[in-house]
């Protein structure tokens, strides 16, 4: 099966082997059942798996990846399937992102420990996908990956119901005494209606959206619901593809260039995409060495249109995306936005990929002359609040907030929040700014998606809907609001986000991209001088994570693991 004129895949360094080592690295493998001839030099392609029942998002993955072994198979290649840390958003306490960077390291290491040739990423829920692109760009393979894609739309009641953004929603109503308890729980049931991702654009259907922009998937990717019969099918054509890559050599870091970077933050703003894209791009840009600042997304994309009128900044949920022509209908209709002489995993082109790309439905898929947003992406805020940026959602802003000034009503933790957002003498009003400080990569720690906080019931029952809220931490990409978030150094790490007190004034200014806080530079020094930082972890990963996370603008990833390590392993196992 090989290639005498090219040199041997990196798996011949194991199975090519003779005597007591080569004995080693095939007899084990053989008493799965395999037969001799696997061994013979063809590309092995490790399937990397996130399933797990506690990351239900990605229940679908077994049969997923019994899809790309057939056709790794079809294409003449050698699967081998091995499990990797599974994210599941809404079960891992304190926050997913606490581990993202962990499961990056178990991908890489498992990537590069093992007689890999190519990989096959299998990711859905929303930490799944950076982690693996973190851990698979360290190593450098020929990869492709294949997102579960998103469940089928909630319905209740004979209404949408999607997924995260009609919980909040719903909670509101429930904190405004508009929405029975019992209501309530009974549309528990019935917004994941099948495996899959949240079909909400969230940051799952954002990142898988990602994906499919950087072109490190097939086309189409980002859109098919994970039980779709087409959702399979692109799954073996990715399991035959990825022996065919193998064969190219065609690896990540020759399709993740910055050009494939700058479509992804293009595309992000087409689609209403979720903050969170900002940090794992930036992490996974720092993995391959590519040249990504958090002031190219204000630069690249922040002043594009979105057209994608999906929750959480439009009406209909991603199922309805599909039907519409998915991610490829918008990349055309942006297409003279973006660089489409970036190489894809299918080895064509963005710009031949999308040349023909279909619209089925304009309503869901909007023209870009009648855009839901007319300038969407995200805005990149800078002031004494946070000199090293901080990042808004315009889109999913209200307009009439998007310039203001206000009261600071400050929290100093999540739990002070919970402690005292329900408490009818709280002083605010729709006019206030609310402040949440220790909520970033360090405070949390894993900067929590915590900075939509809800808003006081009392507001609520006034028809309030939103106010200016401020913070560290992240917000869920389901979630919606005029909600600055990421603030950067942040408030842990003695950012002046940590200063601000009850009484405060602060601007907003998102057309002006500015944030301040309106104190003087010397009650800031003597507010310093009274700060400490809040206790921090002494033990295990969390120790670890605090001791070497780098701040949000520069992606959160650890310091020790930007970069990458290639695919050699000198020694044998022992
Ligand atoms: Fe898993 Fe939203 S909770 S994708």
């Amino acid at each position: 099966m090989s290639d005498s004129s090219k040199p041997p895949f990196r798996s011949r360094r194991w199975f090519g082997r003779e005597g007591k080592q080569g004995f080693y690295y095939r007899s084990w493998l053989k008493g799965l059942g395999l037969p001799h001839d696997l061994f013979d030099g063809r590309p092995v392609i490790g399937i990397c798996n996130t399933w797990s029942e506690l990351t239900p998002c990605n229940s679908s993955f077994r049969e997923l990846a019994e899809h790309v072994k057939r056709g790794v198979y079809e294409a003449g290649g050698f699967p081998l399937e091995f499990p990797v840390m599974s994210l599941g958003e809404t079960q891992v306490r304190p926050t997913a992102m606490l581990f993202r960077n962990l499961a990056s390291m178990d991908v890489e290491e498992s990537i590069r420990a093992n007689p890999i040739d190519g990989v096959v990423l299998l990711m859905g829920c929303d930490k799944t996908t950076p982690s693996l692109l973190m851990g698979a760009a360290s190593v450098d393979l020929p990869t492709i990956g294949v997102s579960g894609g998103p469940s089928l739309s909630g319905n209740w009641r004979g209404r949408p119901l999607g997924s995260g953004t009609g919980v909040i929603e719903m909670s509101e109503m429930v904190r405004a005494g508009t929405l029975s308890q019992d209501e309530f729980t009974e549309a528990e049931a019935c917004m994941q209606r099948s495996k899959g991702s949240c079909m909400t654009m969230g940051t799952a259907s954002t990142m898988a959206s990602m994906v499919e922009a950087l072109g490190m998937s097939l086309p189409e990717n980002a859109a098919i619901p994970a039980v779709d019969s087409r959702r399979f099918r692109l799954a073996h054509l990715s399991g035959r593809r990825i022996v065919e890559m193998v064969r190219e050599d065609l690896r990540m870091s020759k399709v993740l260039t910055r050009a494939a970077f700058a479509n992804a933050i293009r595309a992000n703003a087409a689609i209403g995409g979720s903050t969170n894209a900002v940090i794992h791009l930036l992490a996974i840009a720092g993995r391959l060495g590519v040249p990504l600042s958090l002031d190219d997304w204000d630069e690249l994309g922040s002043r594009l249109p979105c057209l994608v009128n999906l929750k959480p900044s439009g009406e209909y949920l991603m199922e309805e995306f599909f039907y519409a022509g998915g991610l490829p209908a918008v990349l055309r209709e942006v297409s003279q936005h973006l660089d489409l002489d970036a190489m894809t995993v299918n080895g064509r082109t963005l710009g031949e990929n999308i040349a023909e790309a279909p619209c089925w439905n304009r309503e869901v898929i909007r023209p870009l002359q009648q855009p839901l947003r007319a300038e969407a992406g995200i805005a990149v805020l800078r002031g004494n609040l946070a000199p090293d940026g901080a990042v808004i959602k315009p889109s999913a802003a209200s307009p009439h907030l998007l310039r203001h000034r206000g009261r600071a009503v400050v929290f100093e933790s999540i739990e002070d929040f919970k402690a005292r957002i329900d408490d009818e003498a709280l002083d605010i009003d729709e006019t206030c700014v609310m402040v949440l400080k220790n909520c970033g990569p360090r405070g949390y720690p894993g900067m929590a998606e915590v900075g939509n906080m809800p808003l006081p019931p009392k507001l609520l029952r006034r028809g309030v809907t939103d106010i200016v809220r401020i913070s560290d931490a992240r917000m869920s990409g389901t979630a919606y609001g005029t909600v600055v978030l990421h603030a950067s150094p942040e408030a842990a790490a003695g950012g002046n986000l940590a200063l601000v007190r009850e009484g405060d004034f602060i601007e907003l200014d998102v057309p002006g991209r500015r944030l301040h806080l309106d104190v003087d530079d010397a009650e800031l020094a003597r507010r310093r001088a009274q700060w400490s930082p809040p206790p921090a972890p002494v033990r295990g990963w969390a120790k670890l994570y605090v001791d070497h996370v780098q701040q949000a603008h520069l992606g959160a990833d650890l310091d020790f693991l930007v970069g990458g390590s290639g695919d050699g392993v000198d020694r044998d196992s022992h």
